[in-house]
């Protein structure tokens, strides 16, 4: 594995490779992440992995500081899997140039996430745009767990023309069912088991003919959340929100446990 700090080396190190499989990261690497790594060695291209913390998609500045860092793990994890090229970035290679494509932001951006984290999806937006650019991969493989973030991703990649694939990959799940996260390296076990329980409670109600949500959000409630930011279903073809859950429809879920923030969609 071949580790660049430097933008200008590692463009110059895969100017010649015209078809690399992007996997963009924050790093504190968990299952999640090998699986899409494992997912983009399947096409048989040179894979490049990309760790940043990327400072403009925190809408708070304690939550960018807490945010899990572990270089060492996510070294050991990367090269066990063998990918090519490893990026780690400074703020300045990131920040000081100007990309030649502008930010597209869909409306989309505005709703769940976006009403209670200003600024996040533009900061992401603004991130992802400039890896693009720097990287120009043939793919790039992102979590349907954030489902928001790969939409919105997909929305500027199709605006602005850009020749790259969006392969969306499943959410992946520990066993007691919480989808997993660079986030879950924060909780105590007593909150692991309140998260797990959430999400059995809302796998549950999928199953079900009818929802409703004021009370489901009660029950969370009494497991001992501190928040819920929203609770809402989503048609994933139309993004209109909805109030049934059908095939189409997904339900969409941000809370608070202590100071840690949990999104999941189900
Ligand atoms: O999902 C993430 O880890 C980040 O939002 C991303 C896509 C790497 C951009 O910073």
């Amino acid at each position: 594995m071949k580790i660049f700090k430097s933008k200008h080396k590692l463009k110059k190190a895969i100017q010649n490779q015209k078809s690399l499989s992007f996997v963009p990261t924050m790093g504190g690497l968990h299952k999640g992440h090998v699986s899409l790594i494992k997912r983009s060695k399947k096409f048989k291209e040179k894979v490049i992995v990309s760790i940043f913390v990327n400072p403009t998609q925190f809408n708070q500045k304690k939550d960018f500081i807490n945010y899990p860092r572990n270089l060492k793990k996510d070294l050991s994890i990367l090269k066990k899997l063998k990918v090519d090229f490893l990026f780690i970035p400074n703020k300045r290679d990131m920040f000081t140039f100007r990309p030649k494509k502008s930010v597209y932001l869909n409306n989309f951006s505005k709703k769940l996430c976006g009403s209670f984290r200003k600024g996040h999806f533009e900061g992401v937006l603004n991130i992802v745009n400039r890896f693009l650019e720097i990287i120009k991969p043939k793919r790039i493989f992102l979590g349907a767990k954030d489902f928001q973030q790969l939409t919105l991703i997909k929305k500027h990649i199709i605006k602005k023309k850009i020749n790259t694939k969006i392969v969306s990959c499943k959410t992946i799940r520990e066993k007691n069912g919480i989808a997993c996260s660079s986030r879950n390296d924060l909780l105590s076990q007593d909150e692991i088991k309140k998260a797990s329980k959430i999400y059995k409670i809302l796998s549950n109600e999928k199953k079900k003919p009818s929802i409703n949500l004021k009370a489901v959000k009660e029950k969370i409630i009494k497991i001992g959340v501190k928040n819920i930011d929203y609770l809402e279903i989503y048609n994933v073809n139309t993004l209109k929100k909805s109030n049934k859950l059908n095939k189409n429809t997904k339900l969409f879920i941000a809370y608070h446990l202590k100071d840690v923030r949990i999104i999941d969609n189900i």
